[in-house]
């Protein structure tokens, strides 16, 4: 069995979409293991884009991820990293197929609705940061 976490970005929550996009995660199967609504933190928020340092985009989804509440999940199941990901869509919208939640919900490389973790070692890293162990059943 494999964790992974997903964030239902600001714009996600703003536009109403919390519901939609948990169902899709939930039609396929998948198990919720945790969930919340919060407010990232700045620090938070820099743990969690550590790896994006210095490219030229981090700044601005760093103050996207903290401008307004997000939802944070943690999802279960067997190959949950690569599923969760064929259900999310490509990060480029020029890329993202339509029936994926990118492909259906945005238009905007940042603002693209949902994160995903893209490996176990990530998906462990991210699930820490977001969730305290207790949190998570
Ligand atoms: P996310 O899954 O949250 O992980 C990194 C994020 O960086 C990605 O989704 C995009 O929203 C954002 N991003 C912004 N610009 C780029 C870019 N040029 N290449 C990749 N990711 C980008």
């Amino acid at each position: 069995m494999e964790k992974t976490l997903v964030l239902i970005k600001p714009n996600g929550v703003q536009r109403g979409l919390v519901g939609q996009v948990l169902h899709r995660y939930e039609r396929k199967g998948l198990k919720m293991t945790g969930l919340k609504l919060l407010h990232l933190s700045a620090e938070k928020a820099a743990q969690l884009y550590a790896p994006h340092q210095g490219k030229p985009f981090y700044q601005s989804l760093v103050d996207f991820m903290t401008s307004d509440p997000l939802v944070a999940v943690c999802l279960e199941g067997q190959n949950t990293i690569e599923i969760v990901r064929l259900i999310n869509g490509a990060t480029d919208p020029a890329e993202s197929q339509p029936g994926t939640i990118r492909g259906d919900f945005s238009n905007h490389l940042t603002e693209n609705v949902v994160h995903a973790s893209d490996s176990v070692e990530n998906a462990t890293r991210e699930l820490q940061i977001l969730f305290d162990p207790g949190e998570i059943l």
